[in-house]
Formats: C-alpha cells, structure tokens, sequence
C-alpha cells in the first residue's frame, strides 16, 4: 500500500509560478507538464502540487470555489489528467493538495448557505444563530447574509469554515452541532466525493491542508482523528494504493488519523526553525546554532510515531521565508546533506535545489503578504524572464528575481560544483540505500546543547551508516568509537575516527557505513 512513499522524494510545485507555456505570466499544467523531466532528473520522483483549482485567489488557490474544476487560469481538467498520464509514464507520483477546512467565500455552497430560507447548505458551514453571537475564538463573517448569524473563519476573514461538527458541543449554544449529525456528515460526505473524483482521474494521494483542524473544540484532536479515520476506510476500500500526507505536525495524531505522513512544520514547537531560519541557525558556518531542542522533539515524535519513517521535512514551502534568505553557499549544500539523509520523505520547494534567492520588498500578491518573497517565478536560465514565460516583464503576476546573479537551472547544471548537483549527487546515494530512505531507523549518536557537529546512525536489514554534519567553519570533535568501514559521500572535508574520538572537517557533511558495534 503506498509503497512507494518508501522512497519517495517529494518536490513542491507552486503552480502559478514554475511554467507558463501560454504567455499570459502565470504558470499553467502545461508548464508543469513539459518540465517534468527536469524534476526527474533533480532526482525526485514525487510531486505536491499546491491547489490547482477554481478560486478567487485571494489566498493563491488555498479559498476554492470548486472543487472539481481545474482554475481556467491553470487549463483544464483534461490538461491536469494528461499531467497525471505523463507523471506515470515517468514512474512517478503526484499528490493534489486537498483543502477540506474551508472554502472561499465565492463558493456556491457558501452562497446557498448566507440564505435565510433553509436550504441543503444550511449547515454545510460553521453558522451562530444569531448575528449578535460569535463563535468563540475563531474569527468570523458577518453582516453580509440575510441569514440571522455569524460564520466561523478558518484562516484569513474570507475563507469560511466548513462544518464538520463539534467534538463536544455546548448545549447552551444549539447551533454546536455533534460530529455525528447531518450537516456535519454531509460535509464529509462531499469531501469524500471530491477525493473520489480526483483519484478516480488518477491522482495519487493528497497532501491535506491543515489537517488537524477540522473538528471544533477538539483540543486533543480526538474528534478529527476519528474523522480521517472514516476517510481511511473509504480509502482502504475504494483506494488503497492513495497516500496521504498531512500538514498537523503532531505525526502520533496524524498516524492515528490513518495518513502515512506527517510534515515538520515552521510553526509550533518543533524547533524546525532553529536549523535553517533564526538569527543563528544551526547550518550557518558562524557555529552558533543549537540543534539540540530540535533533536529532542524530533526523537519524541519518533517514538510517537512508532519509530516509522512518518516526519517529513521540507526544505522550504510556500508559507515560509526561502532557505537562502539565512543560508548561503556550502551551508546549502551541508543542509540538503542533512534533508537528504532523515526519514520520512524529503520535500524540495521549487528553486530551492538551485538556492533561489527570497525577493525582498515586494508588495503582496493573492494573499502571500510576507510569503510573496518565497512565490516568485522559478528561474530556468538566462533567455528572457530566466525561461518562465514569454509575457512583457511587467506582465508576470509576481515579479522575478532582480538580482543580477540570479540562480538557474540551466546554468547549474552545466556546473559541477553547482547546488543543484550536489543535490542531484545525494538524492542517487540516497536512492541506493535503503538505510537512508524513508524508512530507515534513526539514532542520534551527537547532537548536544549549543554544539557541533550533529552526527546520527541510519540503518536497514543490513546496513549502519553514520552521518555527520558540520556546519561551522571550525574543525569540530565528539566522542564514539566506530569502525569507519567505507565513504559512501563527503562534501567539503574528512571524517577521521581515533582512539574513540571523531573528528569532522570544517564545513563538512559526509556519510560512512559502519563495520562491527559501535559506541
Ligand atoms: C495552509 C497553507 C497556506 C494557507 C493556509 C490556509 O497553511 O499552506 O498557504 O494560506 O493553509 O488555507
């Protein structure tokens, strides 16, 4: 059953920004087609594709208007199946990005339900019953319908929030409703006929939009993971090849929810931010970073987990600030050598294998505000628009880079010492042991407090390879007796094991199977 997850190595595609092949200045499906050999030959064989349908934009797609239809923008429903044909032509794989918490206010059934009359979207979404109330702490629509009552929000003012039910509705407020009636039911219902729809078409799974939030009041998260569980069985049923992967960030909730993984998330305590994006991450080379709170939550979230290869970390997304904001050079190169060897599938955002840079400045587009820096159209090489399109500059919906040593592809891969094939380099070893693939266990042998380098053990059936990363530019040592048996990679420097003592070049990650015991 998604088998394939096991060595899945995903790559984002933001698709209003990666290919434009009509020249209107945005991308399209067709772009995303025609650059599909590109994407394997980065050496990803997997792709999340950010929401691709009918949509007012005012959250880049994420405020869908209809589910079932391709946004004209993007092409069609037959140009996105044509994609999915190609993606398994390649042997490849593609997740749909599934946003079930709610919809744009442009919605029919959002519409239908601002009526006064009732109607068969009445409860579809999260309604007070009376203007005058608000929901709790979520945020509301209101004084815009007919209809006497505030709308819950989920996100930003015009995204209402779809009704799944309370996990333990107040019986002073009657308009709580319980996961088990009708409204809530039927909104899982049509969430389940949208994920019919799309894998019937043949996409293979989804990444699903804030996952964890979809039943109210439901702190611990009960009330949606028996949800996601109703979603399991239909999937076990009708589709039991479809793989899930959740944006919730707690992976023993998201497991149990029945998603075969779970993402390491820029917000919330997962100290993610403290490797790549804080004022001194751990991967730069001034050696001032702490790795130690991130392994310390990652490991319990291991455990959790079933010590199953479930936490994906991406190397960036369209939410946050690009890995080169804060990282530059070999620290890029000493980070995806860290991304490329954990568990869990690792994600690539588009343009961060070629250190794409943030463009700093630029006035909000379709709801990115400080997220527009990361979304700018991918630079392919140095013809007009670095490749993107063939519009008027002036024409592209986000601006592109401006700087005149901007990254591309082209130009990366003609470089040897390029980040693109240093990547390319990793992802092939990373393919050619299991022990560094998804499931592969993990053991961190060094990651203390305030200190360098990180060092951990990757092991299958039949194999220990040590990983050591080295980000500062200082010569670093720990202490582990180990017999080195063999290099299987090494970028910038040595490893040298002696007398119990390893010792790690400056600005250096490097890879090692390991022959006997070790301690
Ligand atoms: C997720 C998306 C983000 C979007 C939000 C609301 O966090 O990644 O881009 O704005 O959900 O749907």
């Amino acid at each position: 059953m998604s088998q394939w997850l096991d060595n899945a190595i995903f790559y984002e595609i933001y698709p209003q920004s990666f290919k434009d092949t009509d020249g209107d200045g945005i991308g399209n499906i067709n772009g995303i087609t025609e650059k599909l050999d590109y994407i394997k030959s980065v050496g990803c064989n997997a792709i999340w594709l950010n929401p691709c349908f009918e949509s007012p934009f005012g959250d880049a797609g994420y405020d869908v208007s209809d589910y079932y239809r391709v946004a004209p923008r993007y092409g069609t429903n037959e140009d996105l199946k044509r994609l999915f044909e190609e993606v398994h032509k390649r042997d490849m794989h593609i997740l749909l990005d599934l946003v079930p918490g709610h919809t744009s206010v442009e919605h029919k059934w959002f519409k239908e339900s601002m009526k006064a009359e009732k109607n068969e979207f009445t409860d579809r979404y999260v309604w007070t019953d009376s203007i005058w109330e608000e929901p709790e702490g979520m945020g509301c629509i209101r004084g815009i319908s007919d209809r006497d009552g505030s709308c819950a929000v989920n996100f930003f003012s015009h995204q209402p929030a779809l009704n799944y039910g309370f996990y333990k509705p107040d019986p002073q407020k009657k308009w709580q409703q319980g996961t088990e009636d009708k409204g809530p039911l039927s909104t899982l219902n049509e969430l389940i006929n949208i994920m019919r729809f799309w894998l019937g078409m043949g996409c293979d799974g989804f990444r699903v939009d804030m996952a964890g939030s979809l039943v109210k009041n439901d702190a611990d998260g009960k009330g949606t993971i028996k949800l996601w569980q109703k979603v399991r069985s239909f999937l076990d049923r009708e589709f039991p090849d479809a793989a899930m992967v959740s944006e919730w960030g707690e992976p023993d909730k998201s497991l149990q929810g029945g998603f075969h993984m779970d993402f390491l998330l820029h917000f919330g305590p997962s100290h993610y931010n403290d490797l790549f994006r804080c004022e001194e991450p751990f991967f730069s080379s001034r050696g001032k970073g702490d790795v130690s709170e991130f392994v310390k939550k990652y490991t319990e979230n291991y455990e959790k987990s079933e010590r199953k290869g479930l936490i994906c970390i991406p190397s960036g997304n369209h939410d946050m600030d690009r890995l080169s904001r804060s990282l530059h050079g070999d620290e890029l190169k000493i980070a995806f050598a860290f991304l490329l060897t954990m568990p869990g599938a690792p994600f690539i955002y588009y343009g961060d294998e070629i250190g794409m840079n943030y463009v700093e400045n630029l006035t909000s587009v379709e709801g990115g505000y400080n997220r527009t820096g990361s979304r700018s159209p991918m630079q392919w090489d140095k013809s007009l628009n670095a490749g993107f399109s063939t519009a008027a500059p002036e024409k592209l919906y986000i601006p592109l880079d401006g700087s005149s040593n901007r990254p591309d592809a082209a130009s990366q891969l003609a470089d040897k010492s390029s980040l693109l094939n240093e990547i390319k380099r990793l992802i092939v070893i990373r393919q050619s042991h299991k022990a560094l693939q998804s499931k592969g266990e993990i053991e961190f042998v060094f990651a203390e407090k305030n200190s360098y380098p990180l060092a951990y053990i990757r092991s299958s059936e039949n194999e220990r390879l040590l990983i050591v990363i080295n980000p500062s530019s200082e010569k670093k040592t720990f202490n582990f007796s180990a017999d080195l048996k063999q290099k299987i990679y090494s970028f910038g420097g040595e490893i040298l094991s002696d007398g119990g003592v390893i010792t790690a070049e400056p600005s250096c990650a490097a890879i090692y199977a390991l022959s006997g015991s070790y301690s």
